[in-house]
């Protein structure tokens, strides 16, 4: 946890309660949740224990500096999961980015390159595939209104505008090309902005070698709603500062990127 008002910018690390199996978490995409009944702050965590797909949800404790396992969610259409975007303490949209679950499918699947993955909805009571179609969904978020929900195809270089219909299911509005491959979104709550880290060549992020790092793009999306919406990118970096940026947020003139297997860069914004 980092709070970007005090000015220390140093991240506190959250405790974990007792009972959850830390040995085998592997985290991947996250999302929260604010219950606006009673304000309880919810964590969900794409976790990937032995190449399993599963998302846990955590109950955030503010006095403590901790998250507190509540449940551990998996399904069947829940098997390839990156990203999830949370829409109730116990529902949410995510993102499948293979159509296989087993690894060596997953490899032939990246060489084939075909438009098979997913979105799915979860809530205790309904489970079910809501948009599919996509190359490589990789990061979803959703619009402050709660009406629109955005996924990243990542090998298509765009980003999905997609409309929540009453049966929870996403109807395509539009692609927005962004020139690069975005992995996660961020939306800004105030004016609806999209912040995505991005990687600027896919060939170095997926082969990585040292001497000849990936480098970093964060791209940002104004009036997506628009007509004309504005696409900007705002850093890049040849990875000599930071490399394989992954997510890009942006809050009171600051911004953080994140990073693959990196670092996490706090930028000042002019
Ligand atoms: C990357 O950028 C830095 C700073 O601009 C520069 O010194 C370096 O030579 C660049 N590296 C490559 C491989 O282009």
């Amino acid at each position: 946890m980092l709070d970007l008002e005090d000015e220390r910018l140093k991240p506190v690390e959250l405790r974990i309660g007792r009972g959850f199996d830390f040995d085998s978490f592997n985290p991947h995409g996250i999302s929260i949740y604010t219950d606006e009944k009673d304000l309880s702050v919810y964590l969900f965590v794409v976790n990937h224990p032995e190449d399993k797909s599963q998302v846990e949800i955590f109950q955030f404790v503010e006095e403590e500096n901790s998250i507190v396992h509540l449940k551990t969610i998996q399904h069947k259409l829940l098997h390839s999961v990156n990203d999830i975007v949370a829409v109730g303490p116990e529902s949410f949209y995510a993102t499948n980015d293979h159509f296989f679950a087993n690894k060596m499918l997953k490899q032939l699947e990246m060489l084939l390159l075909q438009p098979w993955c997913t979105v799915v909805y979860y809530s205790p009571e309904e489970v079910k595939v809501v948009a599919d179609t996509f190359y490589f969904a990789n990061g979803i978020n959703i619009s402050p209104d709660n009406k629109y929900v955005y996924v990243a195809d990542y090998f298509d270089y765009v980003i999905k505008v997609m409309e929540i219909q009453e049966n929870k299911v996403l109807h395509h509005v539009k692609s927005v090309p962004v020139g690069s491959l975005c992995d996660n979104i961020e939306v800004d709550g105030d004016t609806g902005d999209l912040w995505m880290g991005c990687h600027p060549n896919g060939w170095k992020i997926f082969m990585y070698n040292p001497e000849d790092p990936p480098g970093s793009e964060v791209i940002k999306i104004q009036n997506i709603h628009s007509e004309k919406p504005i696409v900007t990118r705002v850093y890049s970096d040849n990875g000599s500062v930071i490399e394989g940026s992954s997510v890009a947020s942006s809050y009171n003139g600051k911004l953080l990127i994140g990073s693959v297997f990196h670092k996490a860069l706090c930028c000042d914004v002019k």
